[in-house]
């Protein structure tokens, strides 16, 4: 009961609890099934928060391209407020083409087509447990544009947590796998 009191004092400090509540229940219908998989959100980049972007310039690199990271609104406002992600909270990194040219400013690089989209659910419940995708307190999902139908659906393409994303995201454990230090619109 304690508990309870002291979750929902948290909660009511960063958003109202019926918000957190309607963020879960869109992230657990919209974006993940009931078996958890996973499917990616559209339209994020007119109405999501951005929170930072990367940009890993040499070709030869896995990660080649610009990242930009994304999460849902009240996601990040709570983040902001209380170091913690919301059950339901998911972040997009999409990776975008490096595209180089001559402009007034000088030579530049820019973001070209989107290829790649990485995608982190926040799941606090441990609801699928025995679901290579879920895993840490997180769903992971990979979606890569090569796979898209003519309908324009995607399916996930990772080979689960520890096989595709555990060895590269070590490094950002100690912050809940996630590497804010890239992300000033949560930390500033
Ligand atoms: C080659 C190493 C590598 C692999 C593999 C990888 N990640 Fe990442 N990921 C990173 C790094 C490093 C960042 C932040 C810096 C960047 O984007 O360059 C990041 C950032 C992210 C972000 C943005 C939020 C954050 O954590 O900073 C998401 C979402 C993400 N990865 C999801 C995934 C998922 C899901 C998988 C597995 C399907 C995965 N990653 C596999 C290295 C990797």
């Amino acid at each position: 009961m304690r508990f309870l009191i002291t979750l929902l004092l948290a909660l009511g400090t960063a958003c109202s609890f019926a918000d957190a509540k309607a963020l879960k229940k869109a992230t657990y219908s919209q974006f993940v099934d009931k078996a958890g998989n996973i499917t990616l959100p559209r339209n994020y980049r007119a109405s999501w928060t951005h929170l930072g972007s990367w940009l890993v310039a040499d070709p030869k690199s896995p990660g080649h391209g610009f990242h930009d990271v994304y999460m849902q609104p009240l996601a990040a406002e709570h983040y902001r407020k209380t170091k913690q992600f919301l059950d339901g909270a998911v972040i997009i990194k999409e990776v975008r083409k490096v595209k180089e040219g001559a402009q007034t400013t000088g030579l530049a690089q820019w973001a070209g087509e989107t290829n790649i989209w990485f995608v982190m659910v926040r799941d606090t419940q441990g609801r699928f447990k025995g679901n290579a995708d879920w895993a840490e307190r997180w769903g992971w999902a990979l979606f890569e544009s090569k796979s898209m139908t003519s309908a324009g659906m995607m399916t996930d393409v990772s080979g689960g947590f520890e096989t595709t994303c555990k060895g590269c995201h070590l490094p950002a454990q100690d912050t809940d796998w996630v590497f804010i230090d890239g992300y000033p619109t949560l930390t500033e």
